[in-house]
């Protein structure tokens, strides 16, 4: 037998403590939709991103249904950001969506996909005005977000020898702190209103839509309904002063998955808002103050539709004991990947049952970088090198703000309706990194 220094470990006997009683049995989770985790890892590499197609239609059915059901004309963009992998966009437009962009990059991706300048919402704070030219030449619905912007598409209106159908972004107070104010103009301090008599002066724009972005993660549907409020007013005030026809209000995006935010302890089961409940204050905010002919809905949700269809491979490469008894896992997946980590902590799974008594762990990336922790505190049997961890739920965010720091992304794995994993994005090696890189003679 091997010497193995002894250490004490605390022992769990699943007793509850203020916070409730333990996970009493492991986590166990060996395939996603019925394809086997170890046999994808084999076969894609690990880590390895894999997204459900089948639980990005479910999701996105269950919010159109929401929403339809309750109001006549609802629009949904994809918003790009939230992750905007080919296969994942046309996923969602293949299910009628349009989409939904914040920079010349997003916009040229959509482009790319096949999507028209008519079905883009050009969103953001940073629109250069070359980028922003082609976007109006392509029928794109441009959002305001500044003055800087009235001024440069009142230019480019000129150059065209056209007026430019518009939309201003607008931020305001819903009762949710702190207050999202840095993008489109404020409702509360009348700022929103000059914006538009501003355009009415200027006579080169046409306001066509309000629309306004009141953050993420939003648990409060009262915020959505003091948003629609708000618009709605504004719209009812802006048509009667200025005669535009306000074609759409868009409320942006915002709702919460249902991912577990580190230092809220009540589960997200209870804690999320269902789809029928953001959609039951959003519309009825609309028709109890809507004036007039009623506006498009137009909604721009991303991480409450892509998040739980989203789940990262990673495997035990180590283990070791800290210095202070717990016992600390070295999986290959790290921050690098996982973003969110910061914020959230994820659900892990297993891919099988392990012997031995449950005992503090935490679950460590392979960055060199003593913040790369994935789980802090989290009770686990002993596992062998080689375990499968599948860490959910990941699919918003992650695979658009992951870095290529310290080793190569990953791939991405998109399994269909009938259990047919395809590969839509391949791993990255050195050729990727260095593609770009110039070497100056003298250095050579
Ligand atoms: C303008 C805009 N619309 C939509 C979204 C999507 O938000 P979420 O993923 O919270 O639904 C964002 C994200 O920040 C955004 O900035």
């Amino acid at each position: 037998m091997k010497y193995v220094k002894p250490t004490i470990n605390r022992v769990d006997f699943n007793l509850a403590s203020k916070y409730g009683s333990p996970l009493k049995t492991q986590r166990i989770k060996n395939d996603i939709d019925g394809v086997n985790v170890k046999e994808l890892t084999e076969t894609f590499g690990s880590p390895l991103f894999v997204f459900s197609q089948r639980q990005i239609e479910e999701k996105y059915n269950e919010f159109k249904e929401a929403f339809s059901s309750r109001y006549p004309e609802v629009e949904f963009w994809w918003s790009y950001k939230t992750n905007y992998l080919d296969a994942i966009c046309k996923v969602f437009h293949n299910l009628g969506s349009k989409a939904e962009v914040v920079s010349e990059f997003e916009y040229q991706k959509a482009r790319h996909l096949g999507i028209e300048g008519k079905d883009i919402i050009f969103n953001g704070p940073y629109k250069p005005k070359e980028a922003l030219k082609v976007a109006v030449e392509e029928g794109a619905k441009i959002h305001i977000d500044h003055w800087y912007e009235i001024n440069d598409l009142e230019e480019i209106a000129e150059e065209l020898g056209r007026e430019i159908p518009v939309t201003i972004r607008c931020n305001m107070d819903t009762g949710v702190y702190p207050a999202w104010s840095r993008f489109g103009f404020n409702i509360d301090n009348g700022e929103a209103y000059d914006a538009v008599k501003r355009i009415f002066e200027g006579k080169k724009l046409i306001l066509t839509g309000l629309h306004s972005h009141i953050g993420t993660f939003m648990l409060s549907t009262e915020a959505y309904k003091n948003e629609t409020i708000k618009l709605i007013k504004l719209k009812n005030k802006i048509e009667e002063d200025f005669g535009f026809n306000i074609e759409y209000i868009d409320v942006g995006g915002g709702f919460a998955s249902k991912n577990r935010l580190k230092g809220i302890y009540q589960p997200p089961e209870v804690i999320v808002p269902t789809p029928d409940e953001y959609a039951e204050a959003i519309t009825n905010a609309i028709y109890e103050y809507n004036k007039g002919k009623l506006p498009k809905l137009y909604l721009e949700t991303g991480r409450a539709l892509i998040d739980e269809a989203g789940y990262l491979l990673t495997t035990v490469f180590a283990s070791k004991r800290l210095p202070d008894g717990k016992k600390s896992y070295i999986v290959d997946a790290g921050v690098n990947l996982l973003y969110t980590a910061f914020w959230y902590n994820f659900e892990i799974f297993l891919d099988k049952r392990y012997e031995g008594l449950n005992e503090p762990s935490q679950i460590n990336g392979p960055l060199c970088m003593n913040i790369d922790i994935i789980n802090e505190n989290i009770m686990l049997p002993p596992l062998d090198r080689g375990t499968v961890m599948t860490i959910w739920p990941v699919g918003a965010y992650n695979v658009t703000q992951w870095m290529q720091f310290i080793r190569y992304r990953p791939a991405v794995v998109l399994i269909d309706k009938d259990s047919n994993p395809h590969l839509i994005r391949e791993k990255e090696d050195l050729s990727d990194i260095i593609r770009r890189e110039k070497l100056p003679d003298y250095l050579k």
